[in-house]
Order: C-alpha cells, then sequence, then structure tokens
C-alpha cells in the first residue's frame, strides 16, 4: 500500500467528498455537548471580529461559519477556501466568496487579510508548519491568525468502541488516516516558531448520549478517522456492527447515558 503526503491528502479528500459525516460531527456536538459547544461563536467571540476585517477561512467546510458573519451584516472581505469541491459549492453564497485551494499554497497576495482563521482543519494539513507560514505570509501587519483543534485524547470511549468492531471483524484498517498529530499540545509551540507568540485557551467538556442512534450515528461517522473510509467495502456492515453495539449497550444498561469526555482549544497569534 502507498502511504506519503499523497496518500494522505488523497485520504483527505476522500472524506470530504460528500460533507454528511461531517455534518454528522457539527450537529452531535451541537446536540450532545455536555455543556453548549459553538467553536463558531467562540472564534467570533474571542477574536471581537471588527466588521470590516478581511478573513479568510481555510479550511471552510460547510461555509456556515463564513455564511453567519455575512447574514449577520460583516462588510470587509469574507473568503473560504477548501480541497473539497463539495465544501465550495456549499460556502459560495451572497458576499461570501470560496476558492478551491490548499492551506499549503494560499493563492493570495502577501498581506492580503486582516484575519485568517483555521477552524478544526490542520489535523488534516500533511505540512502544518508550512500551512501556518502561508497563513502568516497572507497576513497584514498585526492581523490575527485563529485556530480551532482538538485535544489529542477526544471522544476516546467511542473511539474505542469504533476500534473493538473494526478489530473483531478482522478488517485492517487503512495505514494512510486522513488525520496527523497535530492537538491542542501541538499546535501551541509551532504557532509560537511562526509568529513568536500565542495565546490558548482551552475549553473541556464531554458528549452525552442518551439513546443508542445518535451515538451509533457519531461513532459510524468517526470509521474514516479510524482508517475505514467511506468507499471501504466493510464500510457497510462495520457501521451496522457499531449501531448493532451501540443499542445493545443501552439495554444492558437501562436508565444510563453513554458519557465521553471532550475537548479543544481556540490557538491565536498575531503578525508582529
Ligand atoms: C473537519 S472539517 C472542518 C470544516 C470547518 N472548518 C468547520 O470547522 O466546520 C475539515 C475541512 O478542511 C478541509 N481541508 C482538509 N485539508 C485541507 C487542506 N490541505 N487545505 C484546505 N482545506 C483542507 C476539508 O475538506 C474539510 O472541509
Amino acid at each position: 500500500m502507498t502511504t506519503g503526503p499523497a496518500a494522505h491528502q488523497n485520504a483527505v479528500t476522500a472524506e470530504y467528498m460528500d460533507l454528511s459525516p461531517l455534518q454528522v460531527r457539527i450537529t452531535t456536538h451541537r446536540l450532545y455537548s455536555e455543556c453548549p459547544d459553538s467553536p463558531d461563536v467562540t472564534v467570533r467571540d474571542q477574536l471581537r471580529l471588527p466588521s470590516d476585517a478581511d478573513l479568510l477561512d481555510v479550511g471552510c467546510g460547510t461555509g456556515q461559519f463564513l455564511r453567519d458573519l455575512d447574514h449577520d451584516g460583516h462588510t470587509g472581505r469574507l473568503t473560504g477556501i477548501d480541497t473539497s469541491p463539495e465544501a465550495i459549492r456549499q460556502t459560495t453564497a451572497g458576499r461570501v466568496s470560496a476558492l478551491h485551494a490548499s492551506a499549503s499554497n494560499l493563492p493570495f497576495a502577501p498581506e492580503a487579510f486582516d484575519i485568517v482563521t483555521a477552524r478544526h482543519m490542520l489535523y488534516h494539513v500533511p505540512d502544518p508548519l508550512h500551512a501556518l507560514q502561508e497563513a502568516r505570509r497572507v497576513l497584514r501587519p498585526n492581523g490575527v491568525f485563529a485556530a480551532t483543534v482538538n485535544h489529542a485524547t477526544t471522544a476516546p470511549r467511542t473511539h474505542d468502541l469504533v476500534r473493538a468492531v473494526i478489530e473483531d471483524a478482522g478488517v485492517t484498517p487503512s495505514a494512510n488516516s486522513p488525520v496527523n498529530a497535530i492537538s491542542s499540545d501541538t499546535l501551541p509551540p509551532l504557532l509560537r516558531q511562526v509568529f513568536g507568540n500565542v495565546t490558548t485557551v482551552r475549553y473541556d467538556n464531554a458528549l452525552v448520549f442518551p439513546q443508542p442512534e445518535p451515538l451509533a450515528d457519531f461513532a459510524v461517522a468517526l470509521l474514516p478517522f479510524n482508517g475505514i473510509s467511506a468507499t471501504d467495502p466493510d464500510h457497510g456492515r462495520l457501521a451496522e456492527e457499531i449501531r448493532g453495539r451501540a443499542v445493545r449497550w443501552f439495554s444492558d444498561h437501562p436508565g444510563q447515558v453513554w458519557r465521553d469526555p471532550k475537548g479543544w482549544a481556540l490557538c491565536s497569534a498575531t503578525a508582529t
């Protein structure tokens, strides 16, 4: 099997051909977090975003973050980039423009933006240090870079469930995981290296599932992060087994919830 940066990028591209698993993960965090959890709102609040700031959102995904800013009357340029054509399609609307491009090679002149965000995406990038240098290049003096990134261990219980199902089925996961080692522990030193400063705010929380269905939906959406892409021939039967185990867990534990610790950090830096 081929491994390396190109294979890694292929795994990422395959994961985001269709954004429904991403949407399942976003909806799960919105509906089943123990404490309210909205990274988009937190980023806006922490940045105290001036309404005329020119903003680039790297790895814009569904585009909700940019469309909300547009809806709320943001007057500065709102630009998204993403390697997923479906993300570009969903993001482009109103005053929001979106381009098919990579974090590793931003198609913009130096000092083109006041703010660059990279929300929950740096763990997909083959060379995160280079992506940070690119973000720094396109920021104006005093511009701000802000990234959200998961803790190294997040939702371990649900990941364990998924891994146990894969292992018990005798399936060998792909060596080309779409995730690298970037986490709330490893990103701050990289930001300090590129920007000379960094501020990190951690948000610790948990997912709490009261029924099997949302747990199963979330666990199935984690299969690609455990080496089973949506196009893997074993995906369907592994998803069925996950659903069965979720149902069994709740019938074996009447009156209990499935609680799983999770968390992420907002890491920001200023282009001095
Ligand atoms: C986990 S999703 C996050 C989407 C969005 N930022 C959010 O927080 O909802 C990761 C996004 O990054 C995109 N992506 C992955 N690698 C990328 C790269 N090298 N350059 C640009 N976008 C990338 C994916 O296509 C996907 O849309």
